[in-house]
């Protein structure tokens, strides 16, 4: 396995290796060493059957079924991440800087997207590094997250703070809209650690973090911008210009990503598969 960095705080390319055969213990450690290491890896060519794509993701955890967003009719386990060429001038799945359903109690730990069908020069997904951005961090601003709990509510699947019917997605995504569960406010820590490598990474979410335990939002809102501006600066961050037969996969507590939408007219569909880890600590 040779593994050559992508920029200077995350991701990494991961060659000589083809996840179509077995995987043996070596290979499945060497795996989860360089995801610890770099938070977010690709491997080109790759053209994974959606089987092999779930033998991968159990890799790194048990797999996840996640609420609200319609999988694959045959499978609860994948989700199509599709526009079509057709779709234009439509908000595409996260289109937003996020980590996924953080207003969960126990969100995601992380998820694995193959890519099947991907514009030549467009479409590409950014991750930035939210250890990056916590080390970073202004003393003023780390001092007001660190032993601070933050509030996430599922706001696009809610009620209460449910967006324009004009910001959603394209119709190829199907999600289940208006619950009130999804405005339960949950409380994780603003900053957490990796319970392998110790690592603190900043834990909140411009999609779904509301405001700080013990303040209201009006009194959050102006840090949270400030902390979502040093949280996503293109210095801690990667993008990946996507070849079809690419997987990639990413810890999706120690960063945060975004789709880009420039490629309307063209299709771009993703298999995405998501696994379970321990709650936030
Ligand atoms: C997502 O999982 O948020 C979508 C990523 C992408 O389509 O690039």
């Amino acid at each position: 396995m040779q593994i050559t960095k992508l920029t200077g705080f995350m991701g990494a390319e991961v060659r000589g290796v083809q996840l179509r055969a077995p995987h043996g213990p070596d290979l499945k450690a060497d795996l989860r060493s360089a995801l610890r290491t770099h938070h977010m890896i690709v491997l080109r060519d790759q053209n994974l059957d959606l089987s092999d794509q779930k033998r991968v993701t159990e890799i790194f955890g048990p797999l996840m079924q996640l609420p609200y967003v319609q999988p694959r009719a045959d499978d609860p386990h994948v989700i199509a991440v599709l526009k079509e060429a057709r779709e234009i001038n439509v908000g595409v799945f996260g289109g937003d800087w996020h980590s996924d359903f953080s207003f969960l109690a126990n969100p995601p730990a992380g998820s694995v997207l193959s890519a099947v069908d991907v514009p030549a020069v467009d479409g590409d997904t950014l991750w930035a590094s939210q250890t990056a951005a916590y080390d970073s961090l202004p003393a003023d601003l780390k001092g007001i997250v660190t032993d601070r709990m933050a509030v996430h509510v599922g706001a696009p699947y809610g009620v209460k703070h449910a967006p324009p019917p004009d910001a959603r997605s394209g119709a190829s995504i199907q999600m289940t809209r208006g619950d009130p569960k999804a405005d339960v406010e949950q409380f994780h820590p603003a900053v957490i650690t990796d319970p392998v490598s110790g690592a603190r990474a900043l834990f909140v979410n411009p999609i779904y973090t509301t405001r700080f335990d013990g303040m209201s939002a009006a009194e959050s809102a102006p840090i949270l911008r400030a902390l979502y501006q040093h949280a996503t600066r293109p210095d801690i961050s990667c993008r990946l210009k996507w070849q079809v037969g690419d997987l990639v996969i990413w810890d999706n507590r120690m960063t945060l990503h975004y789709a880009t939408n420039d490629y309307d007219g063209t299709r771009r569909l993703l298999y995405r598969t998501t696994w379970q880890g321990q709650p936030p600590q």
